[in-house]
């Protein structure tokens, strides 16, 4: 087990609620709204799901979700926010870089989970997103932008090299740089169609 699993294990375990769990949040990141703005049907995968907040809130707007988290006491939050929502979900307890599916959506989402991967795992990433993403399909993506300064938690990571290791098959729309001190910024990326 690395130590981020070992870490995400406990704050899952140890959280008697959502509000324990410091990345969670009640809103939908702005560029997965523009993302569901701009498409708005189809199949969505919501990747390291977590509390299950921006998988219900895709499932809210028309898409059919997977939703896949490594830790399975992550998946009750969600299970239960999709209840209480009235939204049908599929959630699936699985590290994603084993993960298997037949793929085709229209809509990734990955907020938090990739830039805790190490270089081989996000090789693998990436070869599993883009056998997953559809022909014009979109992909949302939340990336710490700076490292913590003593190297704890994830690496951060300039724009370019994002934009570069997802190159030439995905172009990105969009980009937020986060000023608010979490330096986690936002890219939304489409799938160019096949000539
Ligand atoms: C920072 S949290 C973000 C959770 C959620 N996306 C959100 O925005 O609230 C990262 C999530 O990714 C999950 N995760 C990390 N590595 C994973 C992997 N290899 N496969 C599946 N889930 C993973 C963690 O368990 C955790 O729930």
């Amino acid at each position: 087990m690395t130590n981020f699993e070992f870490y995400y294990k406990l704050t899952y375990r140890r959280a008697k609620d959502e509000t324990r769990i410091h990345w969670h949040r009640d809103d939908p990141p702005r560029l997965l709204t523009e993302a569901v703005k701009a498409g708005g049907h189809g199949r969505a995968l919501d990747i390291g799901c977590g509390t299950g907040v921006n998988s219900v809130y895709m499932a809210q707007h028309g898409y059919s979700v997977t939703a896949v988290d490594f830790v399975p006491q992550a998946l009750p939050f969600g299970i239960r926010r999709a209840e209480r929502e009235g939204v049908k979900i599929e959630f699936v307890a699985a590290d994603i870089t084993k993960f298997e599916t037949a793929g085709n959506f229209d809509l990734i989402l990955d907020f938090g989970c990739f830039h805790g991967f190490n270089e081989k795992d996000r090789l693998l990433y990436r070869d599993k997103l883009l056998s997953w993403l559809a022909e014009g399909g979109q992909y949302v993506l939340g990336h710490f932008y700076r490292s913590d300064a003593f190297g704890i938690g994830p690496r951060g990571r300039k724009k370019e090299e994002i934009e570069n290791f997802f190159a030439p098959e995905l172009k990105l729309e969009n980009f937020i740089l986060e000023t608010d001190g979490k330096a986690i910024s936002q890219y939304r990326f489409r799938r160019g169609m096949l000539e």
